[in-house]
């Protein structure tokens, strides 16, 4: 059988590591071959493929990015995609395609299923906000980058009696920014599902100045919001601008931060947007073998003709789940963890 792997959406460590493992459990255990689409959806429209073997995916396992390019291409926005998608796959002797992607990605692999395409989905992104699997291979690369970070801004704004924003991704949802704000000790942290009021982020800060402390750190998605009526201008230069999604290109709420922080407190503040940087570069150990657990998986479900569903990560346990499941709705952050974050403020 000839099988058809793809990367697409926002890059994420890992993403090698989930192809060497589909290439790896598919040629040697079923004796599959297996083609590399290149440039996510971009590439099955066109049908830009490549072969892949054990040889050219050896030594890939640490490698970040992805081998086979990514894209945000949209084959729903393309007149007759659907149709020239099944015919590509049909003129190449694809029988079954792995789709590595995040929402968007995997949107497209539910809507092509339902469409008769033999799809199995595997769950990627840095934003950790995929339903149905505890988490995204990538996700911890980032929090840990994020974590490094703020450890470096630590004694910069120690140093400095400073107060220093850290932008960090997270387009609607605030994993990384409670997750890393944790693990460095951050005393404020802005989530896209807790809209902020700047008066009382700047009173806790003055808060904790007034007890003698002389620095502050404050973490915040890119994708954060003030609450209702409150005094706060997101930038919106950028909004104009959309993906083949529609998701507007976000970055940059960290300079209106250090402006409004800097002019209601007087404490002198500074700010860091860590944007792709926390995409970027070797995953982290847990995320590599998250990566090689799900490509193993997702040969396994082809093998079974599984197919409209993802592999997932349940607990310890890989499983499989509708992808339909998956894509219902994003998985925001755990209020739990966010009081957690919260015992730490101030
Ligand atoms: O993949 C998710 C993500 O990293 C978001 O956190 C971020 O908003 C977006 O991708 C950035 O996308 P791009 O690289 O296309 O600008």
């Amino acid at each position: 059988m000839r099988v058809g792997v793809l990367t697409g959406g926002g890059d994420c460590p890992g993403l090698n590591a989930v192809i060497r493992g589909v290439v790896r459990k598919g040629v040697n255990d079923h004796g599959y071959e297996i083609l590399g689409f290149r440039y996510g959806w971009a590439g099955v429209l066109a049908g830009d493929a490549i072969p892949l073997d054990i040889p050219n995916t050896a030594g890939i396992l640490p490698r970040g990015g992805t081998i086979l390019g990514s894209s945000r291409t949209n084959p729903y926005n393309e007149p007759d995609g659907p149709a020239q998608i099944k015919a590509g796959l049909a003129e190449l002797g694809v029988e079954a395609l792995i789709a590595i992607g995040g929402e968007d990605t995997l949107g497209v692999a539910g809507r092509l299923t339902e469409d008769g395409v033999p799809v199995v989905g595997v769950p990627k992104t840095i934003d950790n906000d995929l339903g149905a699997t505890d988490f995204t291979f990538g996700f911890f690369t980032a929090v840990q980058i994020a974590t490094d970070a703020i450890d470096r801004l630590h004694t910069t704004a120690e140093s400095h009696n400073r107060v220093l924003v850290l932008e960090v991704m997270g387009r609607h949802a605030g994993w990384i920014a409670t997750y890393a704000g944790l693990a460095g000790g951050a005393d404020a942290i802005l989530v896209p599902e807790r809209p902020f009021d700047i008066d009382a982020v700047c009173e806790s800060l003055r808060r904790r100045h007034d007890r003698g402390r002389t620095f502050s750190i404050v973490v915040v998605s890119e994708g954060a919001v003030p609450a209702e009526g409150t005094d706060f201008k997101l930038p919106d230069d950028k909004a104009a601008k959309t993906d083949a999604f529609g998701h507007a290109r976000l970055g940059g709420i960290g300079v209106a931060l250090e402006q409004e922080i800097e002019r209601r407190t007087g404490f002198e503040t500074r700010m860091t947007i860590l944007g792709h940087v926390q995409r970027g570069g070797t995953p982290i150990a847990y995320d590599r073998v998250l990566a090689t657990r799900f490509g193993v998986d997702a040969v396994s479900a082809v093998a079974d003709r599984d197919f409209g569903r993802m592999v997932a990560l349940q607990g310890t346990d890989i499983v499989r789940v509708p992808l339909r499941d998956a894509l219902s709705e994003l998985k925001t952050l755990d209020p739990r963890l966010y009081e957690t974050a919260e015992v730490f403020f101030g």
